[in-house]
């Protein structure tokens, strides 16, 4: 038999006991709801009221409800005196907060969060390039052009500066440095970049190895596969020395962290920020009912010349690697989420399933 009105009264008074800040109030506390004149008492004398099949019910849920507030008075008692005994810190007033008492859900259904599948995923993925040394760098959302493009050797007339397919603040036509939000999170590689010379007092003094995952912005129409926001991961290693090899190992040794049984492909491609660049597949079983397949990644590539000697690196000393690919893709993968609105719709039906 659910009963509403004991529900509702056992809700109130665990509340209200989440409430009761010192000795005075638990005592009211008290009187109010197990008190001679209460609420629990109330309740059971209402079971007269209660139809007679569901009388044996009402009368159990009564005393299962008084047994619990019972309980609960005398852990906040032992609590609070405890605490008033103990003299030092707050002193006994002010409220109390117990960070170790599991929180409250009765009735509500809901259970404890969890972290959203996206977040997990970020953070395994860092947790994975930690392991190989990298640490994790971050950067504005809100940017400049200077950083999402022109660092980054995207010249004024590439497409991709197109007002169409970027979110400008400023417009692009009338402002010398116009801000938007970012495209892409290879701006974070010049943040990193130039503030690991200025660090070095106007040169690179120490090798740069950082991960960068965050939020990038581009105006697409939102379909299963496309969003106006979603999640791309950054990666830029520059030492001296570093050639193609140390990019494919490290790729190599990521999807073999991640997925178990995984192969690389480098397929020729190209980005202005790199040279030679490439766009990198993996050939991952997603889930274990899965056959292996091909998944296109991202891209990745040696870091351009004119992007290191644009930050204040001098490449004659430095070479460096750089790669990019989105989070979501990875995750509607292996997770097995048919479309990406999914990820952004916070339906809790479909976040508990994951
Ligand atoms: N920023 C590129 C994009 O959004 C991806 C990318 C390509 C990142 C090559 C890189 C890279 O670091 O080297 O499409």
């Amino acid at each position: 038999v659910s009963c509403p009105s004991l529900d509702q009264l056992h809700n109130d008074a665990l509340s209200a006991l989440a409430a009761a800040a010192d000795a005075a109030a638990l005592d009211q506390w008290r009187t109010t709801f197990l008190g001679g004149k209460g609420r629990v008492k109330a309740a059971l004398g209402a079971t007269k009221d209660v139809p007679a099949a569901d009388r044996p019910a009402y009368g159990k849920r009564v005393n299962e409800i008084s047994r619990d507030l019972e309980e609960r008075h005398k852990a906040a008692a032992e609590r609070l005196g405890g605490a008033n005994a103990a003299g030092g810190g707050g002193g006994g007033k002010g409220p109390l907060v117990d960070v170790t008492e599991p929180p409250l859900f009765v009735e509500t259904g809901l259970g404890p969060g969890r972290r959203h599948i996206l977040t997990r995923v970020r953070e395994e993925l860092v947790e994975v390039f930690a392991r190989m040394g990298f640490s994790v760098a971050q950067g504005p959302e809100l940017e400049d052009d200077e950083h999402n493009f022109v660092k980054l050797n995207i010249p004024a007339d590439h497409p991709a500066r197109d007002p169409i397919d970027n979110f400008y603040i400023d417009d692009p036509a009338r402002s010398p440095r116009p801000r938007m939000l970012r495209s892409q999170t290879s701006t974070v590689q010049v943040r990193v970049m130039e503030q690991a010379v200025a660090d070095g007092g106007g040169k690179l003094t120490t090798p740069i190895k950082v991960v960068a995952p965050g939020r990038v912005y581009r105006p697409d129409t939102v379909d299963a596969t496309h969003s106006f926001m979603f999640h791309q991961i950054e990666g830029l290693y520059i030492d001296r020395g570093v050639g193609m090899a140390d990019l494919k190992t490290t790729l190599v040794q990521f999807a073999r962290a991640y997925f178990g049984d995984a192969e690389v492909r480098l397929r020729p491609s190209f980005f202005p920020f790199t040279e030679p660049s490439a766009e990198f597949d993996l050939r991952i079983r997603l889930r274990d009912d899965q056959p292996l397949r091909w998944m296109e990644l991202g891209g990745c590539g040696m870091v351009h010349p004119s992007v290191l000697r644009g930050s204040g690196i001098d490449p004659q000393e430095w070479t460096g690697f750089a790669f990019g690919f989105g989070i979501e893709r990875l995750a509607m993968g292996k997770y097995g989420i048919p479309d990406i609105r999914m990820l952004f719709e916070n339906d809790l039906r479909f976040l508990r399933q994951l």
